[in-house]
């Protein structure tokens, strides 16, 4: 991790015990730290130090000073980056002991029970391959966030106590304790705010946003992620679709060298096509998909504006309900509105949907229409009434696209799990066990909040 640790140097260095090793009389041991892996070697020629080290196991924290050597040629290890030098301890202090940990966490973990690791997750966390999944996390994000502000676009937050949002899921909701029957929702997703904010003249905006949807856990699915969220305006769909495909073709050349793009640009497939040839709107590209190098991107385009007809005479969304209606269709609003297409588009990565966004509508009379044959009633209406209000106060034509940051990451990381590239996921079952939550709140609370828990269901 970029430490210097010279040949000759006295040094004093703080850290775990990773393992031990009893060597006859020597005594290694492997410090592990921010700055990487090291190994400590103690000999009776220290006694003090030799007679702590013996005491010591694995996972305790210790603070080591000795001089660092070069180990001989035939015990060093090129695979590690500290691997041809070790420390000739001379003093060892102990800071904290440790008890045993529930699990190994030198291998990679994928054996030992979910709920075990997530309840430890902290010790789950200093296993390597977790570890470094973090670190390069860090890295991406910030890549981005550099890449998207270089690009003059600037980071707006926006609110996590908010109202229902249109993406499709179940909402989380908060208690209002000054009016109850009263509920905040937790977004979905910032796309009404990041509309709103181009009405307000940011033309162009991004935000590392985290999404909450109450629907079930799956590999690639967890009730609270991470979007790279952009919108711009003035836009068309091509421009948007541009500015991502050049910020992930930089990004992977820069901290992913070693993979390749298989094709670029990168193919736009029709909708109709792609259910046609293969049978889904997320196909995977890959010429080899057991080389994990490979990465086939791909944009999915020209969606159908809605789902089939429901049973009531209404339409569903297929995407959201902000999604503009391709400017050749919108006659066909009034007489097929089945046959309507849009600037709606998915991006795929290796078979796994990544992204989505599109052109948006920018124009009261237009968003009314979409409501009326999505079958919105009045009360439903009302509820977006501050969309189509400020679509009355001269809102630029506009669109964006929210990447799923945690399935991108996880393809790139060759994680067959999105758990696996998260600091503290929760459990398929939607939970956290280390925490304990979701829990109960006290009586008192309730209270406050004017809740009473019925604990059958209808
Ligand atoms: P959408 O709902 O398609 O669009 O979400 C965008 C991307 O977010 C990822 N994603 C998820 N990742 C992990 N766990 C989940 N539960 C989850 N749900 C979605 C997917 C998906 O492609 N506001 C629009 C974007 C826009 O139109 O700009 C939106 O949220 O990778």
């Amino acid at each position: 991790m970029g430490k210097q640790l010279k040949v000759g140097d006295t040094v004093t260095l703080h850290g775990w015990i990773n393992v031990r090793r009893d060597h006859g009389k020597i005594i290694f041991m492997d410090l592990r730290s921010s700055f990487g892996l090291l190994q400590c070697v103690f000999t009776p020629n220290e006694k003090d130090a030799y007679d702590i080290a013996n005491a010591i196991r694995p996972e305790w924290v210790v603070e080591i000073t000795g001089i660092i050597k070069e180990r001989p040629e035939n015990m060093k290890n090129h695979e590690l980056e500290f691997g041809g030098i070790e420390l000739e301890a001379k003093r060892i202090k102990i800071i904290n002991e440790a008890l045993p940990p529930p699990f190994n966490i030198d291998a990679a973990g994928h054996d030992i029970s979910e709920d075990l690791r997530l309840m430890y997750r902290y010790l789950d966390l200093r296993r390597p391959r977790l570890h470094e999944n973090i670190l390069k996390r860090d890295r991406v994000l910030t890549f981005m966030r550099n890449y998207l502000h270089d690009s003059g676009f600037i980071e707006i937050e926006t609110p996590i106590l908010s109202k229902s949002t249109p993406e499709g899921a179940r909402d989380y909701v908060v208690p209002y304790r000054k009016d109850p029957g009263r509920f905040y929702a937790l977004p979905q997703s910032p796309q009404q705010y990041k509309q709103l904010l181009m009405v307000a003249g940011f033309e162009k905006y991004f935000q590392i946003a985290r999404c909450m949807r109450d629907e079930d856990t799956r590999l690639d699915r967890q009730p609270e992620f991470t979007q790279v969220d952009m919108e711009m305006s003035f836009i068309s769909r091509d421009d948007i679709m541009q500015t991502v495909e050049k910020m992930l073709t930089a990004f992977i050349k820069d901290l992913y060298p070693q993979k390749r793009i298989i094709e670029s640009p990168w193919p736009h497939i029709q909708y109709a096509s792609a259910m046609e040839k293969y049978k889904t709107d997320r196909p995977d590209l890959r010429k080899d998909a057991s080389d994990q190098h490979e990465l086939a991107f791909a944009w999915i385009v020209d969606f159908p504006l809605f789902e089939s007809e429901k049973e009531n005479g209404y339409y569903a969304p297929s995407h959201h309900m902000f999604t503009m209606p391709k400017e050749e269709d919108v006659p066909a609003l009034d007489t097929n509105p089945h046959s309507v297409k849009s600037y709606q588009f998915d991006l795929v990565l290796n078979g796994n949907e990544v992204g989505g966004g599109g052109i948006r509508i920018h124009n009261r009379e237009l968003q009314e229409k979409i409501f009326q044959l999505i079958g919105f009633t009045e009360e439903q209406k009302t509820s977006f009434g501050h969309m189509l209000t400020a679509f009355q106060y001269g809102a630029p034509p506009h669109g964006g696209i929210a990447l799923g940051f945690d399935r991108l990451f996880m393809v790139l990381q060759n994680e067959p799990n999105i758990r696996e590239i998260m600091a503290f996921p929760k459990t398929g079952e939607g939970e956290d066990p280390m925490m304990n939550a979701p829990a109960q709140i006290s009586k008192a609370q309730l209270e406050e909040l004017g809740i009473i828990v019925k604990k059958e269901r209808k």
